[in-house]
This record gives structure tokens, C-alpha cells and sequence, in this order.
């Protein structure tokens, strides 16, 4: 099945209030981007990100980005252009 660009991958945008939050590292979270502990079956731990007052983040959906659990944007080169349909031939 060929992406659409309906399907355009897009990050998650946490207000992070709370001075520490668990970032999923692992991809087996049932509640993304957030740590559920799902990953207490493998040997990852989370992303834990620290800021001293509340801040806004973008959280990479599409887990390619090159600097997790941050976005840098390598969702915007995932997607395919929508297949046109075939030309309808003009008699
Ligand atoms: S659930 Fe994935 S790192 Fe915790």
C-alpha cells in the first residue's frame, strides 16, 4: 500500500509541565511519545527529559529522527507523493 499524503507523519507536540517526563525509547508504549514501562521486557530505558520550567516540544512520531526523542523533521521525507490515477485515454 503506497502512502498518501494524508498519512504525513506528523511529531507529537507536548506542553511538558512536569520538571521530569519518561520519553518512550523502546517503540512498544501503548501510550506514545510517553514511557508506559513497556519496555521493562527489553534492556532500553526511556528518554528522560528534564527542564526546569514548563516547555513546548516536538516529539518524534515516525522514529527516524536523528536526534530522539526529538523531531528533526525526518517525518516530512517519509512520505510518498499519492500515485495519480492512470490517465483516462481520449477517443
Ligand atoms: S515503554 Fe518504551 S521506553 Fe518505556
Amino acid at each position: 500500500m503506497s502512502l498518501a499524503y494524508d498519512d504525513l507523519i506528523q511529531p507529537y507536540i507536548v506542553k511538558q509541565v512536569s520538571k521530569q517526563v519518561a520519553y518512550c525509547r523502546c517503540t512498544r508504549t501503548k501510550n506514545p511519545p510517553f514511557c508506559d514501562g513497556s519496555h521493562v521486557v527489553t534492556k532500553i530505558t526511556p528518554y528522560i527529559l528534564e527542564f526546569e520550567s514548563p516547555k513546548t516540544i516536538a516529539i518524534c512520531a515516525c522514529w527516524k529522527s536523528k536526534n530522539h526523542p526529538y523531531c528533526d523533521g525526518t517525518h516530512g521525507r517519509l512520505v510518498k507523493p499519492k500515485e495519480r490515477p492512470a490517465a483516462k485515454s481520449v477517443e
